[in-house]
């Protein structure tokens, strides 16, 4: 059997939302717990972060730690899986800076993530930081680095995974098998792709306030789902109700279980059931929201109470990314290992080299 190694991770730039948890929290702790892996690589991308907060580092700095507790609180356990930040290792500069060679301009901008992120950031022709523009170079080092063979992204991370095989193959072409070919490894659930605000907008974002975070206490859970985007033409409790685009619904594809519709309502024994009289007309949105504020809470509640634990001793959080680090430098001085001797940059580990040199110059 091959050695199956998971690599994934997020830039620190805010608190962790339900979003990310049914998008990739949920799986990453389903995929740890699920015995199939050698090696799980969970890290906070603070350098990546950097990339486009230049001016903002105490940004990241505050959410390095919020990001921690939130993995932590998901149930990421750092007995299995190995929290560390990117900026602690320095050997990823170094891969990046061999990767540049392999990669054209022209390429990175027909990456379709760097074109629309250029875009949404306003950087006209070529007054991009060299550093945003090159971070998919960056990306592919963090993930050959820990030779990692499945990585857990959306959809949005395609491109990145692309681009990294193409350097990973360019690279084995030129220097012999050296460096791993990753596969994404894409959520299964498609209404799990992208969790829609609260307000029924398309994405989850902190500067829209749409956001309901892992971290919320019960009573700002309830009061985000009181007030949340259902259906406009449902204006009567009799009114016919659109499940399209009515992010209730979506919620509770999401989150709740049949077995938590049935338990926690009087009259339905599937989410199925209860959209069919939505549908019908005579369910009203209140209703609807009483039971995704109970499902919320199960899923939660379990997550706030080990967020709590953990904020009573933040020096051991720090502690548990420290050690994070320390394990993966060594498979990233592993790896730089395997890179310099394939670049024949290794000089002073060449036993066979200085006496070949030697040999050469006493002619
Ligand atoms: N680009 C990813 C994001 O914005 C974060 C990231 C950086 C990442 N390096 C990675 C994800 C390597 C997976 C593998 O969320």
């Amino acid at each position: 059997m091959s050695k199956k190694v998971i690599l994934t991770g997020d830039r620190p730039t805010g608190k962790l939302h339900i979003g990310h948890y049914v998008g990739s929290l949920r799986r990453r702790v389903e995929l740890q717990n699920s015995g199939l892996y050698e090696k799980i690589f969970v890290f906070e991308a603070d350098a990546q972060a950097l990339t486009d907060n230049i001016e903002n580092p105490e940004k990241v700095r505050q959410n390095v730690i919020e990001v921690a507790l939130d993995y932590l609180a998901v149930g990421l356990d750092p007995a299995k899986t190995t929290l560390f930040i990117q900026s602690q290792i320095p050997e990823l500069c170094e891969l990046s800076f061999y990767f540049m060679d392999l990669v054209s301009v022209s390429r990175l901008q027909r990456n379709p993530t760097v074109k629309t992120e250029i875009q949404m950031r306003g950087f006209s022709g070529e007054s991009i930081p060299v550093g945003f523009f090159t971070y998919p170079i960056s990306q592919a080092a963090d993930i050959t680095m820990f030779k990692a063979t499945t990585v857990p992204v959306g959809e949005d991370q395609e491109p990145m995974l692309e681009q990294c095989r193409e350097i990973v193959r360019r690279f084995n072409n030129i220097y012999g098998e050296t460096l791993v070919e990753p596969n994404i490894l894409l959520p299964e659930n498609a209404a799990c792709l992208r969790l829609p605000g609260t307000d029924g907008k398309a994405k989850m974002s902190k500067s829209l306030g749409n956001c309901i975070y892992l971290s919320d206490s019960a009573d700002e859970v309830n009061r985000k789902v009181k007030t949340m985007y259902t259906d406009p033409e449902h204006l009567q409790v009799n009114d016919p109700g659109h499940l399209e685009g009515n992010t209730v619904f979506t919620y509770l594809d999401a989150f709740a279980t049949d077995e938590q519709v049935s338990r926690l309502t009087t009259d339905y024994a599937t989410l199925q059931e209860m959209k069919e009289h939505y549908t019908r007309g005579g369910l009203g949105d209140m209703k609807c929201k009483k039971l995704l504020m109970a499902v919320l809470q199960e899923t939660l509640e379990p997550i706030r109470l080990r967020r709590a634990e953990y904020e009573k001793d933040i020096p051991a959080v720090y502690e548990i990314l420290r050690k994070g680090c320390e394990v993966a430098r060594a498979e990233a001085c592993d790896t730089m290992d395997k890179v310099r001797r394939a670049m024949k940059i290794n000089y002073f580990d060449d036993r066979a080299l200085i006496e070949e040199q030697a040999r050469r110059f006493q002619k």
